[in-house]
């Protein structure tokens, strides 16, 4: 059964880009080109959200920079996955307080994730008066109204609807030339049982499928080379739309694009990775192959207790399709150590399922307690020293894996997509495999943007280091 889906009508956004027009004529009366910094914490969906916060910006006449002495508006777009996060934010927003002196009539904002949660929007009002613009994700689509009541009433707004939707025709103002984010999706109906996620994204809402193509065509007519396509669980799109298409059929449609470029996408969750899927990723020759399969643990009691509907037999056997499929693929993955009540057992588990599948990254993170999820309320005997020293001896062997399969690479020619500098003189490009392998290279700056030819002469845990071949 599709759900009832909610979307915004495309007047409703014209008519925040004829706000964005009207408070373009009022910033730019004065003759000076105002400065916007938009400061963004988390993951890709959340950078993803920042291009359409500069999209909207650059309408109302802004330009961008980092430095917050400079910005008329300041807007930090938060991430609430784990304490260390928030408290990052919570410091930086805190230190604006300067700026703010520095430069009166500066509009500051705080925007995403952590802000959808109610107890976060109650601390800023009360604790950070510097603050005077509060909006949560699903309000995203109407910041240029929020903006405007700042700047005409001179009193702080709160905003943080649950309105769940989804918005077309956003402006978007990219970061790079290269690569490009593209959402296919928002949301997430998971609930693993120690993640905020679902509670600050909402449910899911897939973007209908011609929508999504016609951005992506749009992108290979500019000229991006690398378009990773966005959502928390990529896996389960078009469900939510009854529309007969799903993940993978979108993927071969966008194949179907003319051009050379790559197709990736982010985040996979196993337990609706289908064969359907590994075999279309083989049959597509722009899809990279490399798929992120968070696996979180490799204890089948802590996966249970994590709400994450797959063991490690089926995880195994997934991944063993998978290379049926592609034998070059590259794995990565995201792991949580000291989850509620883990012991030493269930952390051998994970120990040895890393072992088994031989990851070529893996993200680790020491569990966070997030306010208002089911894991918060679990008895957890340990202390954070004990945790610690698995978190160690995890990220030592993932150093080790990276390197050794690293080390593999050294003496092969493989292609890669030229995607920026490094600012370094003896290797001064960076560049990624098709897999998503970092290679350093020297060369002319002409070619970023270009798919080459590279041999691989060095490596270690976190890149490769390759020659151009002529
Ligand atoms: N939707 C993605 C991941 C989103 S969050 C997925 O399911 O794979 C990114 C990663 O942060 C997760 O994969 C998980 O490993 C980690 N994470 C999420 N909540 C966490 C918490 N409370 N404490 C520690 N790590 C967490
Ligand atoms: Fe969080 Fe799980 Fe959803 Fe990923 S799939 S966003 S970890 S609830
Ligand atoms: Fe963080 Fe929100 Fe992404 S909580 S990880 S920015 S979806």
């Amino acid at each position: 059964m599709p759900i009832e889906r909610k979307v915004i009508e495309a007047e409703k956004i014209e008519a925040q880009r004829a706000i964005c027009a009207e408070i373009f004529e009022r910033v730019a009366a004065d003759g000076q080109r105002p400065l916007a910094m938009v400061d963004t914490y988390g993951c890709q969906q959340n950078e993803a959200d920042s291009e359409k916060l500069r999209g909207y910006l650059a309408e109302m006449g802004y330009g961008f920079t980092m430095d917050e002495f400079q910005a008329d508006v300041v807007v930090i777009n938060t991430c609430a996955v784990r304490e260390h996060a928030e408290m990052r934010v919570l410091g930086n927003v805190g230190a604006l307080t300067h700026a703010k002196k520095a430069r009166p009539g500066q509009i500051v904002a705080v925007c995403g994730c952590m802000v959808q949660q109610a107890h976060m929007a109650d601390k800023i009002k009360r604790s950070y008066p510097v603050v005077d613009l509060v909006f949560g994700p699903h309000e995203l689509w109407r910041f240029p109204e929020l903006l405007r009541s700042v700047m005409e009433k001179h009193k702080r707004v709160f905003a943080i609807d649950k309105d769940e939707a989804v918005a077309e025709g956003i402006p978007l103002r990219r970061d790079g030339k290269v690569k490009a984010w593209l959402s296919i999706m928002y949301g997430c109906n998971n609930f693993c049982t120690y993640c905020i996620v679902p509670y600050v994204r909402g449910r899911e809402r897939s973007r209908r499928p011609e929508d999504v193509v016609a951005e992506a065509k749009a992108l290979v007519a500019a000229g991006y080379k690398d378009i990773t396509l966005l959502g928390q669980n990529v896996n389960s799109y078009g469900k939510d739309l009854d529309c007969g298409v799903d993940f993978a059929d979108l993927i071969r449609q966008i194949n179907d694009i003319p051009g050379d470029f790559l197709i990736r996408f982010m985040t996979s969750h196993p337990k609706d990775a289908t064969e359907k899927l590994f075999k279309t990723m083989a049959e597509c020759e722009k899809c990279a192959h490399h798929i992120h399969l968070p696996v979180q643990s490799g204890s089948d009691r802590i996966l249970k207790r994590m709400n994450r509907h797959y063991d490690r037999a089926k995880y195994l056997e997934e991944v063993a399709v998978a290379r049926r499929y592609m034998p070059d693929l590259v794995i990565t993955t995201d792991i949580i150590v000291g989850f509620p009540d883990e012991t030493e057992e269930d952390f051998a588990e994970t120990l040895s399922l890393c072992e088994a599948v031989r990851y070529d990254a893996m993200f680790t993170f020491i569990y966070s307690k997030r306010v208002g999820t089911p894991a918060a309320t679990m008895p957890d005997p340990y202390t954070r020293e004990q945790k610690q020293v698995h978190f160690d001896q995890l990220t030592e062997l993932a150093n080790r894996i990276s390197g050794e399969k690293h080390r593999e690479y050294e003496g092969k020619t493989v292609r890669v997509l030229v995607d920026g500098e490094t600012g370094k003189e003896e290797y001064n490009l960076s560049s990624r495999t098709n897999g998503g392998r970092l290679v350093h290279l020297r060369g002319d700056k002409s070619l970023i943007g270009q798919f080459i030819d590279v041999r691989i002469t060095a490596s270690n845990t976190w890149a490769l280091y390759g020659e151009v071949q002529e």
